[in-house]
Order: C-alpha cells, then sequence, then structure tokens
C-alpha cells in the first residue's frame, strides 16, 4: 500500500522547506504526495484561506505535512488540525551538537492538549469594558492526553513525566486536569511528578535536564514549548506533530519568516524533523530514524544556514542531508 500524503507549503519560506522535506522523504519511503493549497496567497485569490478542497485532502489522507501559513495562520491551522481529529500537540525540544543553545543539556517534549482549554473560543463582552473567558476542561480529554503523553514517554525512552497544571488556582479546572492525568498515571504504574506551571517555567530554564515529558493543558503547553525553543537556539528547529485517532499532521513551530522568504536561505530542519516525525508515525521507525541521524550529522559539520551563522542555501542543507541518507 502506498500512503498518501497532502503537502500544504502555505506561504512565505512553507514554499522552500515543505519541498525540501519532501525531498527528503522521497529519499526514504515511497509515498504518493498530493500537493494542496492554504494562505494568505490563496486568500487573495479565493477569499478563502483555507480551500474546502485542501481541508477535504487533508481529512482524507494518511498524514498531512504542512508549511506556514501567514496573516491567516490561525484561520488556516486550527480548521487543519480538526480535519486531522487531532488531540495532542507533541512538541519537542532538544539541543543538537554543533548549534548554539542557551541551554545544550536540554531534550523535552511537550505533549500539548489540542482541543480545550482557554483556546475553547467561548469569550465575550458581557458589559461595555466586562469581558470573560470560559475555560473548558473535560475529563476524557484530560485522561487522553494524559494516556498520550506517558505512552509516549514509554515509546521513547524519557524516565521522566511532569504534569504541569495550576490547579492551587483553577482548583475546578486544573483539578480535573490533574485529577484525570494523575490517575492516568497511577493506573500504569509509572513514575511522575506535577509541577505548577508558572514555578515550572523557572525550573525549566534553570534546570531543563530534570525534565523530560512535559504533560500540558493547551495554553500552558503553547507557552511553555516556546520557552523552550529559546533554550535550544531557535526556530529553524522546532518540528512538531498535531496528532488525532487514525490521521495526523505534522509541521514546523515557525511560521512563514516574511523577513527571509524568497532569499533561498531558510533554515530546513524544522520541517525535515517534522517529516521524521511522519514516518514514525506511519511505522517507518527506521526510515525516521536515519533521517533524524542524517540530521543531526549536518547540523553538527555543516553546512548551515545563516540562522545558525553559516552561510548555506536551503538547497544546499537540503543536499547535504540527502547525500547523508
Ligand atoms: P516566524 O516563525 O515566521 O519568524 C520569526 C523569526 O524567526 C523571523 O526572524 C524568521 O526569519 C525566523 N525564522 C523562522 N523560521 C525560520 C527558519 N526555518 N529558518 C531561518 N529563520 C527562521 O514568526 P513571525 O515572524 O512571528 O510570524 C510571521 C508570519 O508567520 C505571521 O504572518 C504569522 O501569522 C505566521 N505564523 C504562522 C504559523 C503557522 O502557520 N503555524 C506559526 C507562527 C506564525
Ligand atoms: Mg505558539
Amino acid at each position: 500500500m502506498t500512503e498518501e500524503i497532502v503537502v500544504i507549503p502555505g506561504d512565505g519560506i512553507g514554499q522552500e522547506v515543505v519541498p525540501a522535506a519532501v525531498e527528503v522523504l522521497d529519499a526514504v519511503a515511497d509515498f504518493e504526495f498530493l500537493e494542496a493549497e492554504a494562505g494568505d496567497h490563496v486568500l487573495e485569490s479565493t477569499g478563502e484561506a483555507l480551500p474546502k478542497e485542501t481541508y477535504d485532502l487533508a481529512a482524507d489522507a494518511d498524514a498531512t505535512l504542512f508549511g506556514a501559513a501567514g496573516e491567516s495562520a490561525a484561520d488556516v491551522i486550527l480548521p487543519l488540525r480538526e480535519a486531522v481529529g487531532s488531540f495532542a500537540n507533541i512538541r519537542p525540544a532538544r539541543a543538537y551538537p554543533g548549534v548554539d543553545a542557551l541551554r545544550p543539556e536540554t531534550d523535552l517534549v511537550f505533549v500539548r492538549e489540542n482541543t480545550e482549554g482557554v483556546y475553547s473560543g467561548i469569550e465575550s463582552e458581557i458589559a461595555d469594558g466586562v469581558t470573560t473567558l470560559t475555560r473548558v476542561i473535560t475529563e476524557d480529554a484530560s485522561r487522553r492526553i494524559a494516556e498520550y503523553g506517558f505512552e509516549y514517554a514509554d515509546a521513547n525512552g524519557y524516565d521522566d513525566v511532569t504534569l504541569a497544571h495550576k490547579a492551587n488556582v483553577m482548583r475546578v479546572t486544573d483539578g480535573q486536569f490533574l485529577d484525570a492525568a494523575r490517575a492516568v498515571g497511577d493506573e500504569r504504574g509509572a513514575d511522575y511528578d506535577d509541577a505548577l506551571m508558572d514555578a515550572l517555567a523557572m525550573h525549566l530554564l534553570l534546570r531543563p535536564e530534570e525534565y523530560g515529558v512535559v504533560i500540558c493543558p493547551n495554553l500552558a503547553g503553547d507557552m511553555l514549548s516556546d520557552l523552550a525553543a529559546g533554550l535550544v537556539g531557535g526556530l529553524g528547529l522546532l518540528p512538531s506533530a498535531n496528532v488525532g485517532d487514525d490521521n495526523a499532521l505534522f509541521e514546523p513551530v515557525h511560521g512563514s519568516a516574511p523577513d527571509i522568504a524568497g532569499e533561498g536561505i531558510a533554515n530546513p530542519a524544522a520541517t525535515i524533523l517534522s517529516a521524521a516525525m511522519l514516518l514514525e508515525h506511519l511505522g517507518y521507525g527506521e526510515e525516521a530514524t536515519s533521517v533524524r541521524t542524517a540530521v543531526e550529522s549536518v547540523l553538527e559539520s555543516g553546512p548551515r544556514t545563516p540562522d545558525l551563522g553559516g552561510s548555506a542555501s536551503t538547497e544546499d542543507v537540503t543536499a547535504a542531508i540527502v547525500d547523508e541518507l
């Protein structure tokens, strides 16, 4: 069976880094690629940032690889995550030999609840100058993200699992999250800690080596993973996965980078590492490992793009990675 991979380059450097990742995927597996459109440039020409055709293709695919959208990002990525039924956002943040990092000992994976919390979209202005936001936390979604997180830690050899929360203040909602996640950990006989998310932000900065998988409610995961990006040397390196029950979408954490778009100097590593997550997800574990090893080797010995202090182009780096493979 040939898996169908929907490829959505999007805007800006998405048009440069996604073809690079497709080249790498092509070097290690035999996929059928279906290219689809989304983003500012489609909005301009059709009035819609995410055409229904693209949504349907992603919903029916074996997996989707997405680059980035520009100003229309929220109108593209939120529905696309929904199209693939994603409930978990996985964001690994690790430092690599050869790359300047604030904390070279960092090897963290944020497993972020992707459907509820303060991102449920329930906001109102109840009176002039008075606004409210409803934070939704359900037992089901909390259990589901905890199960995914503990499973991920086991499968990937992480000993430290931390449940991030603020249940001392948000007693009902994060109380629910924490109770549900602890119950999952206890049923599995797992070792874990929990941590108040504000204090955790400081500890991650000071002693990242004491942490591994961090299971978080939606907003906490968004913020803590960006903090971790700062620890390891920048956005050009951070991949992510949006995982559902039987479909998933993979994307770099970065955006369309209009400041360098079109120059051919975007770092393709984040998107190629996202492609490695795609391979892993589809059961191509060995191929995923080869891709990661090739990326690591090129990060260490070069060529490197300007964001990492080099002067190589996206194409040079991609060619070096494909050579390693
Ligand atoms: P950004 O991630 O696009 O860029 C931030 C900085 O990092 C820029 O200086 C950029 O040049 C650099 N950078 C990012 N990726 C890089 C790479 N692969 N290689 C080298 N340098 C890289 O974030 P920014 O500037 O806040 O947003 C730009 C646009 O992207 C906005 O229109 C925003 O809405 C959109 N965006 C889209 C996202 C998505 O589609 N998921 C996520 C974040 C932003
Ligand atoms: Mg964010």
